[in-house]
């Protein structure tokens, strides 16, 4: 028997969430979907760590411990297969900032960022961040899984981007990229000399028993100019505290992001530290639970959508980011009648994908149920 509960509901409100205390709900009965948090209690191991920082008391300037570089050399290379260095580890505070950070240090601005569209929206946001022009190009389904139209990918290659930002397990849509992909990834941004960021948050949420998650740094050589970012937080709901690692095996590349950095990112907290350590050291017994939870939330809402006439959703090989597509001529502005009925899910254009809802799954059974009633109840008011 498993210790952890993830039908236990817990009053997130009046916590200042991101999700539940959306200005937006103001006197309105809204169930949130939107932001890519899990309603869950996190592990006890990680309670413990912030308990025993509480009790210390003391929350100065903190430094990585080379018990925690080895730690995360140790979870690449058992679990993605890759051998890393500790000193190619550059600890930021986020990964969206150490993506932002490396297309304002390695674009020129003669040149673009390049990223696959729909897409987890600071990856198209961040040309305008730092004032660099976008390439983009789209998934299409193949197979029952969105992958690259890598034709598309190609010609964008050819006008020169300074950087390609790779989303593997991709947001949404939740594909994990295979080594033929990947293989053919790296000989594109090879031929056409393109640096390659790679955002691997997302890749211990593997809801697809069969799949394995691959990391593209396992088959670049030192020389090649590649960033790889990974992070604890989304596995194990922690966010809120921030912290992540770029993984930078070229020294150069390495040094010259380092040196962007002085003076722009903070140094990490003593608690994200800490949660970090204890998110790689602790046995796995939470986020095993965990998976076979998401695993059955999304087999309720995929047998749910597929069920329903003008809406589609893929499985998802990972994430807990349901992404479905409607057909506006039949459910017409569905993300907008469905927040009119109480369910507020992210609009696809916030991503760059039209007629599509992103749904966050990583909730109770019993708000995943209420949701389902409310797209049900919003389905049967068409007219
Ligand atoms: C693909 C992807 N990258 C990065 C992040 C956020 O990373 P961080 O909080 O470390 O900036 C998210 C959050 O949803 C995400 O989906």
């Amino acid at each position: 028997m498993s210790t952890y509960n993830f039908d236990q509901e817990i009053d997130r409100k009046n916590t200042n969430s991101f999700k539940w205390d959306n200005p937006l709900y103001e006197g309105r009965d809204i169930l949130p979907m939107p932001v890519a948090d899990m309603d869950f209690r996190i592990a006890d191991e990680l309670t413990d760590t912030i308990k025993n920082i509480n009790d210390h008391g003391v929350i100065g300037y903190s430094i990585v411990p080379e018990t925690l570089k080895l730690a995360y050399q140790k979870k690449i290379k058992e679990a993605y297969d890759w051998d890393t260095h500790i000193d190619w580890q550059v600890w930021i505070p986020g990964i969206v900032p150490g993506l932002t950070l490396a297309c304002s240090t390695f674009v020129s601005s003669s040149q673009h960022i390049l990223t696959p569209i729909p897409v987890y929206h600071p990856f198209h946001l961040v040309a305008k961040w730092v004032d660099r022009s976008l390439l983009t190009f789209n998934m299409v389904e193949n197979d029952g899984r969105w992958v690259y139209d890598f034709i598309e990918f190609e010609n964008q290659l050819k006008k020169n981007p300074g950087v390609f930002l790779f989303c593997n397990p991709h947001n949404p849509g939740g594909t994990v990229f295979n080594v033929d992909e990947i293989a053919r990834i790296i000989d594109l941004c090879n031929q056409y000399k393109c640096m390659i960021l790679s955002d691997e948050i997302h890749a211990d949420l593997l809801l697809e028993t069969t799949v394995k998650h691959t990391s593209i740094g396992k088959y670049l050589s030192v020389d090649f100019p590649a960033i790889s970012f990974f992070a604890t937080s989304k596995t194990y709901n922690t966010a809120g505290m921030g912290g992540a690692v770029a993984i930078i095996p070229n020294v150069e590349i390495r040094d010259k992001f380092i040196k962007h950095s002085q003076g722009i990112f903070p140094m990490l907290t003593r608690n994200s530290i800490e949660i970090m350590q204890t998110s790689l050291t602790m046995k796995n017994e939470w986020l095993g639970t965990l998976l076979v939870y998401l695993r059955s939330n999304h087999d309720l809402l995929f047998s749910f959508v597929n069920n329903i006439n003008g809406l589609k959703m893929l499985p998802l090989e990972a994430t807990y980011l349901a992404w479905i597509q409607y057909d506006s001529k039949i459910l017409g502005d569905f993300q907008e009648r469905l927040f009119q009925n109480g369910l507020h899910v992210l609009r696809g254009e916030q991503f760059l994908g039209k007629n599509f809802i992103r749904v966050n799954i990583a909730c109770t059974k019993k708000s995943l149920e209420k949701a389902i009633l409310i797209m049900q109840k919003t389905i049967d008011e068409t007219s």
